[in-house]
Parts: C-alpha cells; structure tokens; sequence
C-alpha cells in the first residue's frame, strides 16, 4: 500500500537541499502524483515553493511557504519514429537516473549531460547545459500544473523561451507552475556524438577510444564532473554558484591587454559579446580554494561555492556577493548568480 501525503508543519529542510541549509520550511509536502499535488494545494493559503532534488537553490531564510517536493515519476516511450522515439519523463524523476535509463535502452541525446544533479522536472528551468549540449537541444514539450487554478498547462520548446541557463520558468512565470512531465526526443540509432567540448575529447584519447558510443560519453562526462566538481553527499554545494558572463568584445579586449590568456568562446548570436569563464575570472581575484568559516570558494573549480558543514545560507550569500564585488573591481564585469537565492 503507498502510504498517503501529508502536509507537515515546521519540516527542516536540510535534507531536501544540497547546499545543507539547516532552514526549515512553514509547511511541507511530498508529492507523488498530479492529485496528490492538487491535494495539497487545495486548503492552503502560504506561498507555494516546488522543490527537486534542490540543488539549484539557497536558502537564506526559514521558508514561511508551502514546500512541495516534486516526486513524480515514471518514465515511458510515448511515440516511435524511425531514428528517434520521443519519452516522456515524471518532474520528479532524478535526472541523473533517467540519463542512466536512456543509455540501457540505446537512447541518445543526454549523455553530455550526465551526472547533473536535479530533476528531470527541474532541468528544463534553467536549460541544464554542459560539455556542449543543453536541454533545449532534445526538448519537445512539457506539462506543468499551474499552482494558482490547479490545471494542467503544455507548453511547447518556443513557449519555453530557453537561453543560456535561462527560461520563461526563471522569468514571467518564476513560481508559477509545478512541471509535472518532460517529453524529450532522443535518437534509437546514427546518435549524433558531441565531443567539441576539450575534456571530452582527451579523456576518450587517454583511454584509446577513436570511436566513442554514448555510453563510451557518459562515462567521460561522470569521469571529468567527478574530479572536478564536489559530491554533494560530501560537500554541500549547487554546482555553478554563477553564470558564465557574456561581454562586450571591448571589455575582453581590455582585460587581455593585462591578462592574454584570458578564455573566452564566440557566440555565434550575438557577435558583438564573447562568453569568458566566470571560474577564471575568480581564481585571478585570489578566491579559488579560499575558506571563509563554513563557506568557500571549491579549490577544483571557482565556480563552486562550498558548505564545509554548518554553513547558513547568509554566510554563502555574503561570499558570493564578496566575490562578485571584488570581480567587478578588478576586472570591471559583475557576476550574475546562477543559483536561486531565496
Ligand atoms: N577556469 C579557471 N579556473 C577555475 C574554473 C574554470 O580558470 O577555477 C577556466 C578554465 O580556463 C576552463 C574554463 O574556465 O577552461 C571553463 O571551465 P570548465 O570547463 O570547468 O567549465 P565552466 O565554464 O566553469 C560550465 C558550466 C558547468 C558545466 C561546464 C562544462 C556554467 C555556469 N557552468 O562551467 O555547469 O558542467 O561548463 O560544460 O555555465 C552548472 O551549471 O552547475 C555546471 C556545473
């Protein structure tokens, strides 16, 4: 028998982020179907906030709001082409997981994405990117329960509005919806390999694979994310703290006066900007394997910000902002966080 939902009162949330913010949320709620969710909703009168797995979020603050976590699952081949099937995915579903499950049965299209923590039902939020792919590239449609009438609403790949960690989910409708399904379009043969990005490449080199599957992929990505990226079951932390900043090709000028080996990649729509590396531009500043009490910058990648253990929320939050302000500062480009700072 599967046990009922129940909304909690005063739960601690510090299992349900992985960050490890010991806050605690109002109310709280484990939802694993579409009723369960509409259940939940029905008498309550707080703020709603839908979690993942709640690795994208900081919780700088007690949560005075309803927090619903996203335990929808199921996973099923809802249409057959001849090169590509189209599956669709419960939001609740751990993304990692369901990358596993598309490589066991032949699928491809997100073994570049492998080992990104969340949830299938979160990643079309921010557009989860790495090694050159980005959700949008395999995306076909979504459903989602609009938490003000409890209906169910599609939205298609354009009503999406995907960028760069980006979508309408971040922006008009930020904590509007709870994405319940994600229909993705993977490719049963002829997959289309994407080694562009450097690491990749090497890493296959280094073990003499000249013609790598998506198995052959996914194994690569786990092997770079995992030497440089902390384990969130060790360290608590979100992954990118901050987005890549895009510039104008004069300020990238500027700084490759003082610094020439500045990175930066082209962008192929918007000629007049360059993308540089947020990471280098904090290991210049001095943050890069910097300790601040229970925070800090992660020694391996920049980008990461740290909960060493007991760490809360404000303590993070005073370290990004300490480290976006000494960027701008030196090198005159002010960091964005990528991560939901609540
Ligand atoms: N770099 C440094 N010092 C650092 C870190 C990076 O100099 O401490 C420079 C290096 O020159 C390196 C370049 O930055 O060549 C790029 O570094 P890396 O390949 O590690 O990628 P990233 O730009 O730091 C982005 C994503 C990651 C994603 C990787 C691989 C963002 C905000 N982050 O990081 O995504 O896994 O590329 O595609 O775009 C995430 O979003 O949470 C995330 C981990």
């Amino acid at each position: 028998m599967t046990p009922t939902m129940t909304v909690r009162e005063n739960v601690s949330l510090l299992p349900y982020n992985t960050f490890g913010i010991a806050v605690e949320a109002a109310c709280f709620a484990e939802v694993a179907s579409v009723d369960e969710l509409r259940t939940a909703l029905r008498s309550n009168k707080l703020p709603v906030l839908v979690l993942g797995s709640g690795s994208n979020i900081l919780f700088s603050k007690d949560a005075d709001a309803l927090v619903l976590k996203n335990s929808i699952r199921g996973i099923e081949v809802v249409r057959r082409f001849s090169r590509k099937v189209w599956v669709k995915a419960g939001g609740g579903e751990v993304w990692h997981d369901f990358v596993l499950w598309a490589i066991g049965q032949g699928l491809g299209g997100v073994e570049n994405l492998s080992l990104i923590p969340g949830t299938v039902g979160a990643a079309p939020v921010q557009n989860i990117g790495a090694y050159g792919v980005e959700l949008k590239d395999v995306f076909v449609k979504l459903e989602a329960l609009d938490l003000e009438t409890g209906a169910i609403r599609h939205f298609s790949k354009a009503e999406c509005r995907f960028g760069y960690r980006d979508s309408i989910f971040k922006r008009e409708a930020k904590g509007r919806y709870c994405i319940t399904s994600v229909t993705l379009s993977l490719t049963q043969k002829d997959h289309r390999i994407h080694l562009t990005y450097g690491d990749i490449k090497k890493t296959l080199e280094a073990e003499g694979i000249e013609k790598p599957g998506i198995a052959d992929i996914s194994r690569a990505v786990i092997r770079i994310r995992s030497s440089k990226l902390p384990d969130p079951a060790v360290i608590g932390n979100c992954g990118s703290f901050f987005k890549n900043p895009e510039v104008k090709r004069e300020i990238m000028e500027r700084i490759r006066e003082r610094y020439p080996q500045l990175p930066f990649y082209e962008l192929p729509n918007r000629p007049t900007h360059v993308k540089v590396p947020a990471g280098w531009l904090i290991e210049q500043c001095g943050w890069k394997g910097k300790r601040v009490g229970n925070t800090g910058c992660y020694e391996k990648q920049a980008l990461v910000l740290v909960n060493y253990g007991g760490a809360t929320g404000e303590e993070v939050k005073k370290l990004a902002y300490a480290i976006i302000d000494s960027v701008e500062q030196a090198l005159g480009i002010r960091l964005e966080p990528e991560v939901n700072i609540l």
